[in-house]
């Protein structure tokens, strides 16, 4: 029993929770097998955000248990994350090739669950720790860009939403837990630093502490060695000017936000319990952007919400139109079990989501494409990640707002420096250039 496979699904949380995982199986003597079918341990971090990367979860164990009653492998199946926390125990019962299920605050149990399993017992820990958030120092892989976690849960309840049923109360880590892991990272070689919670902007919230989230970005972005910091994802509701005069006040702060809006219709934005008004979202904005004029936003998007009108989704296609956002990511509405969207009747036809999210998909494009072709010509500030995976003889790496860009060089240039690439080309959604 020595090698181990983790597959991710879902948020970066859920990754963040994956590095955890194999830091802790790695700690037992095991290394990285190379997929599920050479690893004698497979582990499960699974997401129900939506219905489909749920069933991909029961899919996921149906094809384990077949492979194993071929080959013997995988001996040890553990599924965590959310499915977990709010399925576990019905998964065990349902799937008997399954042996530990392990819920979102469980990780610590990792180890016991897995010295039960060798002796052939099968356990399931889904207890939440509604009073702290604490992540011991694990080994963390570097690369040029890391996230760390700093908080828990979610109390917002947008009414669809599942995350606060599965992450449960929103919990801020403290802070110098947070600073010493940045330090940490950033000491090993990594440059870039995403903070990571489901709403960043109410970090600090209901703790003793005093440092509200525009403070830690702050003290993070202090940190010697920081080349670029990011974060996701800011509420509408709790994006302040204090958080814009934070990022205004340090480079190193990448300008770009993730404000998800969700709908442009206010009556379908009130049924989500989203707690604002599109023009509150809009008035947020223009004062951000007045104030600091290169932010730029991205956003999500959900169509087909429970009785979402034409008209409703009209107002969302002009919403994007007028934010000209620098990326969106748009979903169809999925109805989760036990929210109070559950309760209401989910009318708007399959058809007519697909084609709602194609129209947005389809207008995000166009504003994507203007925004591209403005760029030609311009020297953009790329922050390398590596050798181009569609041609070894580029280098490519990232601009402040997360465009990829890979470029041609004609001098030694190492992973994890920012150089300067004067933008030349655009091909599906990349950009090309040279350095300057
Ligand atoms: N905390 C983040 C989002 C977490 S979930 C926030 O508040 O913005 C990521 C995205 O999944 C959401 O922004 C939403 O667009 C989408 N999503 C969440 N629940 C969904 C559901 N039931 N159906 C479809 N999309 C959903
Ligand atoms: Fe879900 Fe809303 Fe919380 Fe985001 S803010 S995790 S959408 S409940
Ligand atoms: Fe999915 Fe859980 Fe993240 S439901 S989106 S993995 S918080």
């Amino acid at each position: 029993m020595n090698s181990y496979f983790v597959q991710t699904f879902g948020c970066q949380m859920n990754e963040y929770d994956s590095e955890r995982i194999a830091a802790t199986l790695e700690e037992r003597g095991l290394f990285p097998a190379d997929g599920y079918k050479t690893a004698d341990i497979v582990i499960l971090n699974t997401c129900s955000v939506r219905e489909s990367p749920q069933n991909k979860v029961s899919s996921y164990i149906g094809m384990l248990g077949k492979l194993h009653s071929k080959s013997g492998k995988p001996s040890i199946i553990g599924v965590m994350g959310c499915v977990a926390q709010q399925v576990g125990a019905q998964l065990l019962r349902k799937y008997p090739q399954v042996d530990f299920a392990l819920g979102t605050d469980n990780l610590p149990m990792l180890d016991y669950a897995l010295t039960r399993a060798l002796s052939g017992e099968r356990t399931s820990s889904l207890d939440v720790d509604a009073t702290s958030f604490n992540v011991a120092p694990f080994k963390r892989r570097i690369n040029v860009s890391v996230s760390i976690s700093i908080m828990k849960g979610c109390n917002n309840f947008c009414s669809y939403c599942i995350v606060p049923y599965t992450r449960g109360r929103e919990i801020s880590r403290n802070v110098g837990e947070i600073l010493a892991e940045a330090k940490a990272l950033v000491h090993n070689g990594a440059k870039e630093i995403t903070l990571l919670g489901q709403n960043v902007n109410s970090y600090g919230a209901g703790s003793s502490s005093s440092v509200d989230f525009p403070a830690l970005l702050g003290q993070v972005a202090q940190i010697e060695g920081v080349v670029r910091l990011r974060f996701v994802t800011s509420h509408p509701k709790d994006f302040s000017e204090k958080l814009v005069h934070t990022i205004a006040g340090h480079d190193n702060i990448c300008p770009l936000v993730h404000l998800p809006l969700q709908s442009g219709s206010d009556s379908v934005l009130k049924r989500m319990n989203r707690g604002y008004t599109w023009n509150q979202y809009l008035d947020k904005v223009q004062t951000a952007l007045e104030f600091f004029p290169k932010l730029r936003f991205a956003s999500d998007f959900i169509v087909g919400f429970p009785s979402e009108t034409d008209e409703d989704f009209e107002a969302t296609l002009a919403a994007v139109e007028q934010m000209k956002y620098e990326s969106i990511f748009a979903f169809k509405y999925s109805s989760r079990p036990g929210t109070k969207a559950n309760e209401l009747d989910d009318n708007v036809p399959a058809s007519v989501k697909s084609e709602r999210l194609a129209r947005l998909l389809k207008l995000q494009d166009s504003i994507a494409s203007e925004r591209y072709s403005a760029l030609l010509g311009v020297c953009a500030k790329v922050l390398v990640e590596g050798v181009s995976k569609q041609d070894v003889s580029t280098m490519s790496g990232r601009t402040i707002y997360g465009r990829i860009v890979n470029f041609e060089t004609t001098r030694a240039v190492n992973v994890g420096e920012e150089v300067e690439v004067v933008l030349t080309e655009v091909k599906k959604n990349t950009l090309f250039g040279r350095l300057k």
